[in-house]
């Protein structure tokens, strides 16, 4: 395994390699990027993963700071996985303008993202989607602008907003990419797989496993019971009642991420909260 931190040398690693797989992370990696590894692998393509965390994409008063950064644990699970290449680039390689003192990109050209990336967790986390999208897009060039035929690139379904925007602009941009979506992991409560669970103690994790739960308990409901404001009310009063500072719990389309209409079959359930401190998000797709 090679790991990469400048873009010249990662350029002439890749160059004539024709099919490729990126799987971008911000590293501190557990069994659900491991999982996504996997699927990257079993394409029979050349495997980068990249690990960076990315400045853009946190608010002003985020966890940027002290989000989790653990390179040398990271590396030895993804040697131990078989993948060829890791990128890990400096804020200088990613951001050319990157300012040091005030840990932010300066002048940066932005992806601007079409309003549906301003629901749901958008509307809690205010440019956060046009963070992900244009880093996103610098990773897209800087792995498979080097003559790849076959570019592959995946990404999990727990975040499930991100990988529809990403899908989004992937056909809007015309980039000839095939996005893989990987099933979220999850602990034996049933709690998605996060870098943020981290922050909690045992104790917490298990109060936040509630999320699944309720999530599990909405999708069974809609089944008997197809009334989407109904089982919405519900959800938020369940999960306030076991200790989530909700910020939303909706309904959406899949094909859409719009509120759900009444004839709607295919449907995803997404919530978002905390625990403490902690920032979670979950998501249940059902189809009636
Ligand atoms: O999902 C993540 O870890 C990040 O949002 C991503 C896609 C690596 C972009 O920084």
């Amino acid at each position: 395994m090679q790991v990469i931190t400048d873009e010249k040398t990662l350029r002439q690693t890749l160059k004539g390699a024709e099919k490729i797989a990126l799987v971008p992370t911000m590293g501190n990696l557990h069994q659900g990027h491991i999982s996504l590894v996997k699927q990257a692998l079993a394409t029979g393509a050349k495997v980068v993963v990249s690990i960076y965390v990315n400045p853009l994409q946190f608010g002003p008063k985020e966890d940027f700071s002290r989000y989790p950064r653990t390179l040398q644990q990271d590396l030895s699970l993804l040697q131990n996985e078989g993948v060829d290449i890791v990128f890990a680039p400096d804020h200088l390689t990613m951001y050319p303008n990157f300012d040091s003192t005030q840990q932010s990109t300066g002048q940066q050209v932005m992806i601007a993202l079409p309003e549906v990336a301003n629901h749901l967790c958008g509307a809690h986390r205010p440019g956060h989607f046009n963070g992900v999208a244009t880093v996103v897009l610098k990773l897209f060039n800087l792995v498979f602008s080097n003559g790849c035929l076959e570019p592959i690139a995946v990404f999990g379904k727990k975040d499930y907003q991100q990988l529809w925007l990403i899908k989004m602009m992937v056909q809007q941009l015309n980039l000839p990419i095939t996005i893989l979506s990987g099933e979220t992991m999850r602990n034996p409560s049933g709690l998605a797989m996060s870098s943020r669970n981290g922050y909690l103690t045992a104790e917490q994790q298990q109060q936040a496993s509630s999320m699944y739960q309720v999530l599990q308990q909405v999708a069974q409901g809609l089944q008997q019971k197809p009334d989407f404001a109904y089982w919405q009310q519900w959800a938020k009063q369940s999960l306030v009642e076991q200790g989530w500072q909700l910020d939303y719990i909706e309904i959406c389309q899949q094909h859409s991420l719009q509120a759900a209409q009444k004839e709607d079959k295919d449907i995803v359930i997404l919530a978002a909260g905390y625990i403490a401190n902690t920032r979670l998000i979950d998501n249940l797709e059902c189809n009636l």
